[in-house]
């Protein structure tokens, strides 16, 4: 088993609707192909965890990278994993706004800083997969 995050950005912003069109479209494809997860959207940043067979998941970020709709689509981590999880989500969308980037990752402090949620990965290396089981233990 397999996982890969990474971190993208959608310039135009996505809106309601243009995300519930990803999250179908992936929750088709990925029950089929065995591909589970979660995607996290704040004001343009987009955060992502694919877990699957290897190049399964490679193969599908490979075409995720090539989509439109986002830009600098960067893995932040990949590796091998015992179990995943995020079993019962194909692909679960969770969508933030200020307050609950605040209450939920920074303790509510201030954010004060440009692309929070990436900010909040990159800059704690241990962090990145631990911000999205905080959210997926939140939203479940
Ligand atoms: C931010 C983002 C996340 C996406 N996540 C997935 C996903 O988890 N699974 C999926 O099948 N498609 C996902 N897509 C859509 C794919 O990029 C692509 O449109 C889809 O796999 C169809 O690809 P194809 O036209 O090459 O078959 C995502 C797109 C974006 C912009």
């Amino acid at each position: 088993m397999f996982e890969l995050l990474y971190t993208s950005v959608s310039p135009e912003g996505l809106t309601e609707n243009g995300l519930l069109e990803i999250q179908l479209e992936a929750q088709k494809h990925n029950a089929s192909i065995g591909v589970t997860g979660m995607l996290v959207y704040y004001d343009r940043e987009i955060m992502q965890i694919l877990e699957g067979d290897q190049e399964t998941v490679e193969t599908l970020y490979e075409s995720i990278c090539h989509d439109e709709r986002h830009t600098l689509v960067e893995v932040f981590y990949s590796g091998e994993i015992k179990q995943r999880a995020f079993s019962d989500w194909s692909m679960e969308v969770v969508v933030l706004d200020e307050g609950k980037v605040k209450k939920y990752l920074y303790n509510d402090r201030e954010l004060g800083i440009e692309n929070p949620l990436h900010n909040i990965m990159k800059t704690n290396p241990n962090r990145g997969k631990k911000t999205f089981l905080s959210l997926r233990d939140t939203y479940y």
